[in-house]
């Protein structure tokens, strides 16, 4: 059986003028059926406007009627977008066994290196990327289990990650504004336990066939996506059609989660989304999760039901949530319910 490093997209495409069976979708998945009617765009919202309220306003609208918006003017310097995209870039860039080496510093896995889609099965169906997760929560904790490669990763993804937590709360306090929730009720242990999931999706010799990730909704609060400026790739389902996010310079690409799905009580939608395939230019996007802790109770804000709206999703830890969400996939949905 091949070892990690040699199943790596990145490490054998370049050997291939055809796609391998095994990555080669379903007629029903492939990306070329049910694009959207032009005119279909994702929001963007400008969050360094002077009128807080109207920002709510989109804000909001937004994520109810799409659950996903670009910000602009969001207050991340472009050096450390393009800093940050570079120092991924060159990771993914490096020899396969040094990147693996990089990311198996700590003996409890909590940074991993993985290839097609986490639970990879051999066998399977299998997707046109991959990918690179660790945590990194504010606290600092896990930072000594990154790469140290390429020079000034622990840095660079440091003072990112600093960023992102702020702008992450500037976002889920204009909700809590948009919804009538309380300001701060995302920023205890709703919000403790963000990782980093960045991904890169090699050119593929036929993108019809190929899918770079399966459509599904984020298991998170929100998810900020910094996505090359030049690549297209992410495409967002909506009223059955897929609608492309295109790159916009310097603006980050934002979502709605399963989890902020359950906690508005079905307001706000996580939609469903996914990545294609080009064949001619890598892509690298960089996902920032926002997750809770683990004892973190996940159910609808009090303060969404009442006698005449009742609670439309049972109540569950993140732990619980977790577990069945990596488990089942998307046939958990189902489950969650009240
Ligand atoms: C994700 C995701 C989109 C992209 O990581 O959940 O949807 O464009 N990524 O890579
Ligand atoms: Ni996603």
């Amino acid at each position: 059986m091949d070892t990690l490093d040699q199943k790596l997209v990145s490490s054998w495409f370049n050997a291939h003028s055809t796609v391998p069976s095994s990555y080669v979708q379903p007629p029903e998945c492939r990306p070329g059926k049910l694009i959207a009617t032009p005119g279909k765009k994702i929001p963007v919202v400008d969050l360094g406007g002077n009128d807080r309220a109207d920002t709510v306003k989109h804000v909001l609208k937004a994520s109810e009627e799409y659950g996903f918006f670009q910000v602009i003017n969001h207050g991340v310097s472009k050096d450390l977008m393009d800093d940050i995209l570079k120092i991924f870039k060159e990771f993914h860039a490096m020899p396969a066994k040094e990147k693996v080496n990089e990311c198996y510093k700590d003996p409890n896995g909590s940074c991993k290196l993985y290839t097609s889609s986490e639970n990879y099965t051999e066998g399977a169906l299998q997707y046109w990327k991959d990918s690179l997760t660790h945590p990194c929560p504010p606290s600092g904790e896990y930072m000594e289990y990154w790469p140290q490669k390429p020079t000034g990763y622990r840095e660079i993804v440091g003072k990112y990650t600093r960023e992102l937590r702020k702008l992450g709360l500037k976002i889920l306090e204009l909700l809590c504004d948009g919804l009538e929730l309380n300001p701060r009720y995302f920023s205890g242990g709703l919000s403790e336990k963000p990782t980093m999931l960045v991904h890169h999706y090699p050119p593929c010799p036929d993108p019809s066939l190929t899918l770079g990730l399966a459509k599904h909704r984020d298991p998170t609060l929100i998810t900020i996506l910094l996505q090359d400026d030049q690549v297209n790739g992410l495409q967002v389902l909506k009223d059955g059609e897929w609608v492309a996010v295109e790159p916009i310079p310097n603006a980050f690409v934002v979502n709605v989660g399963l989890l902020l799905q359950i906690i508005s009580n079905g307001r706000l939608v996580g939609a469903e989304h996914r990545a294609v395939t080009n064949s001619s230019m890598a892509r690298t996007s960089v996902a920032y999760f926002i997750y809770p802790s683990y004892e973190s109770l996940i159910e609808p804000a009090q303060a969404l039901v009442n006698g005449s709206t009742p609670p439309l999703y049972k109540s569950m830890t993140f732990a619980e949530f977790h577990k069945n969400f990596f488990h089942k996939g998307p046939k958990f949905e189902a489950e969650l319910h009240s």
